[in-house]
């Protein structure tokens, strides 16, 4: 795969407690330039139907719920999802082989399956909080484990910080999708994010996608921001 054939490399978070202020957001953006992701918070309570309601605007949508659970329910959720006319959507690679190879199979035997990615490790788990679940070895042990595990259980990809982009990216397929948060653009605040890295420099360390929120959804011309990140990114 090369870089071309991605599409745009950027996905706008809309983490909004209600649809109006996401709406207005996604009018001034351009699908051209961004996808957008679609979450716990707004897809609990908007539903299916907000989902469709942005896929009609003609965006490319990552429903991000990452889904645990036992083989059969996942992949049961990922074919709704698939059905819904999602671009990408996403599990935690935790689930085991046998839980993302159920999801990859019954998302194959679709016409036009979504991208279908894994979480390895949340990136708010520390040291401590891994050693007490059980897992041996550092967060970044882990997650290239993890990466790997996804890699040869059928997943499209993984969620990562562009921090361990770096470490993965040698270690997994050509074709194997990098989805990075934690991405600050030079011209934002960090807000909460801790481990950030610009746009220009995670695409460098190997992502493949960046997910970006508040930088554009609160930036005063949110589609000239994502202008200046393409930019950046070029
Ligand atoms: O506003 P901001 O750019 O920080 O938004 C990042 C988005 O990526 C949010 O939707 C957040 O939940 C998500 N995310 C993250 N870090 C992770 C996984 C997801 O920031 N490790």
């Amino acid at each position: 795969m090369t870089t071309s054939n991605l599409g745009p490399r950027i996905i706008v978070a809309l983490d909004y407690p209600e649809s109006g202020p996401a709406l207005e957001l996604v009018s001034g953006l351009d699908p051209q330039l961004c996808r957008l992701k679609v979450g716990k918070e707004m897809f609990t309570r908007l539903g299916p139907q907000f989902v469709e309601q942005l896929i009609g605007k003609g965006f490319e949508l990552f429903l991000d719920l990452k889904f645990h659970d036992i083989p059969n329910t996942v992949a049961a959720a990922c074919a709704a999802a698939a059905d819904l006319g999602v671009w990408m959507t996403n599990v935690h690679a935790s689930g085991g082989r046998r839980m993302m190879e159920a999801a990859s199979n019954r998302l194959q035997q679709m016409q036009e399956p979504p991208l279908l990615v894994a979480v390895t490790i949340l990136t708010s788990l520390g040291q401590d909080d891994i050693t007490e679940i059980g897992y041996p070895g550092s967060p970044a042990e882990n997650v290239l484990r993890l990466a790997q595990l996804a890699d040869s259980s059928g997943m499209d990809g993984i969620v990562c910080s562009p921090l361990e982009a770096q470490q993965v990216r040698p270690q997994v397929s050509d074709s194997f999708r990098l989805v990075t948060p934690g991405v600050r653009p030079s011209f934002a605040v960090q807000d909460d994010q801790k481990r950030v890295m610009t746009p220009a420099d995670a695409i460098h360390n190997g992502a493949d996608y960046l997910v970006i929120g508040r930088p554009i959804t609160g930036a005063e011309d949110p589609l000239q921001a994502l202008r200046d990140i393409q930019s950046e990114i070029a």
